[in-house]
């Protein structure tokens, strides 16, 4: 019998301040239920000045190694596409901020909204080969589309650590998966923007072909039939992408297509994207801690993953939640990280909007605003500067 891999911890951070969605609906004269109920959009987490995808990476890796220390990790796995150097990998920064062995090793990954996912792959595979081992994954991302285009409401920020490893706590990632990869351009950022640039209607086309393609391949895989899924995690650009998703794989897969049986497959997942917003890497990994942290028994039950990253790839894969695993829940401290976050108005949102990534100024402080454990302090000779707030 091979060992269970998978799991073991999963936590989160996310912007300290938050934007309610009424804010962007007001500037751009739309309905408030083109949101609410259209995409299924409430708020947005926005970072704080001297926040980004180190910070936030950190403070979620933070936990799980105040929980577990840092026994038998050898490799960080940092998945983003909010890249903040075009040579060093933005998880060697988070290595020092937590103090991890130097016998270990970092390394990034991008592939829009699929790079967490196949770093979970990859750190199945290197436990796999070593059970002592235990990976630490980071997704951390920023969503950030240019004023008044339709991407604006789709943005967010936020970030998901994962510790895998043998004979999991939470979830055990079942081997074999659906893969699929083809070259489109319906969301990219070129080197220099900040701001994505999307065709929304066309990237909504090529998720849900995504989602036909991966199961198509899972399915010839000899992967489990659609019936043994009782639960499904998607990556949520915006909530209702993860219904439209849903309800195109069941039918492709030959499933139940009753409304409300396709709703309480999803139902439970959506609920902290729904106020935090796209956080790319990390979206479909906080629709699972969504679903882990309801009120809902899981045991033993499978759920299917279907992971998209523009550009494109797309994998479906499953995992089986474990005996006892409500034990090493957080539930209340999630949620109250999620109701202590700071709303800012309108003015504040714009000029959030406006900040620039200041590196190229050579020497620049940041103002200390963060009530996060990490800071990005500034910037001297083109260098970061991350510091402790504790
Ligand atoms: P849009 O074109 O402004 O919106 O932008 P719309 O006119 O299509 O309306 C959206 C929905 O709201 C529609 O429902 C409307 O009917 C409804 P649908 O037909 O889709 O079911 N609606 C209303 N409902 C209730 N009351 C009202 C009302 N008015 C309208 N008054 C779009 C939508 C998603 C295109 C836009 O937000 C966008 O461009 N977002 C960014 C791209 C994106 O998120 N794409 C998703 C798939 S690609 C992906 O997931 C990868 C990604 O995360 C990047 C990566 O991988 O790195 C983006």
């Amino acid at each position: 019998m091979t060992t269970p891999i998978g799991i073991h911890d999963l936590a989160f951070a996310t912007g300290s301040r938050v934007l309610d969605l009424s804010v962007i609906a007001e500037r751009l004269g739309t309905e408030l239920e083109k949101y609410t109920i259209g995409i299924g959009q409430e708020r947005m987490s926005i970072t704080a000045a001297d926040e980004d995808v180190v910070t936030m990476g950190a403070a979620a890796a933070k936990q799980i190694i105040d929980r577990h220390g840092v026994e038998g990790i050898r490799t960080v796995l940092f998945a983003t596409e909010t890249g903040i150097d075009q040579s060093k990998a933005a998880g060697v920064y988070v290595h020092q901020l937590l103090d991890l062995p130097a016998t270990c090793r970092v390394v990034e990954l991008k592939q829009a909204c699929y790079s967490a996912t196949a770093a979970l792959q990859f750190a199945t595979a290197l436990v796999a080969r070593d059970p002592r081992q235990r990976v630490l994954v980071i997704a951390s991302d920023v969503a950030r589309y240019e004023l008044d285009s339709s991407g604006e409401p789709t943005q967010g920020a936020g970030a998901v650590a994962m510790l895998v490893a043998s004979d999991p706590d939470l979830v055990v990632i079942e081997p074999g998966s659906g893969v699929f990869t083809s070259d489109i351009m319906d969301f990219w950022r070129p080197n220099g923007r900040v701001t994505a640039l999307v065709d929304g209607k066309y990237s909504i086309r090529a998720y849900l072909q995504a989602v036909e393609n991966a199961w198509s391949d899972y399915a010839a895989q000899g992967g489990f039939p659609i019936s043994e899924f009782s639960r499904f995690c998607y990556h949520q650009p915006f909530t209702k992408m993860a219904s439209k998703a849903h309800r195109h794989l069941i039918k492709t897969a030959g499933g139940d297509l009753d409304a409300g049986v396709l709703d309480a497959q999803i139902a439970p997942t959506l609920k902290y994207n729904r106020i935090i917003g796209n956080t790319y890497t990390a979206s479909i990994y906080l629709a699972l801690l969504s679903l882990l942290d309801s009120d809902e028994e899981l045991e033993g039950a499978k759920i299917g993953f279907l992971s998209y990253g523009s550009g494109s790839v797309a994998e479906f894969f499953a995992g089986t939640v474990q005996p006892g695993y409500r034990q090493h829940l957080r539930a209340e401290e999630n949620r109250a990280v999620l109701e202590a976050r700071v709303p800012i108005d309108a003015a504040e949102y714009l000029v959030w909007h406006e900040r620039r990534d200041p590196s190229g100024l050579g020497e620049f402080t940041l103002p200390n605003e963060t009530p996060g454990p990490f800071r990005l302090a500034g910037f001297t000779d083109l260098k970061r500067e991350y510091t402790s707030t504790q």
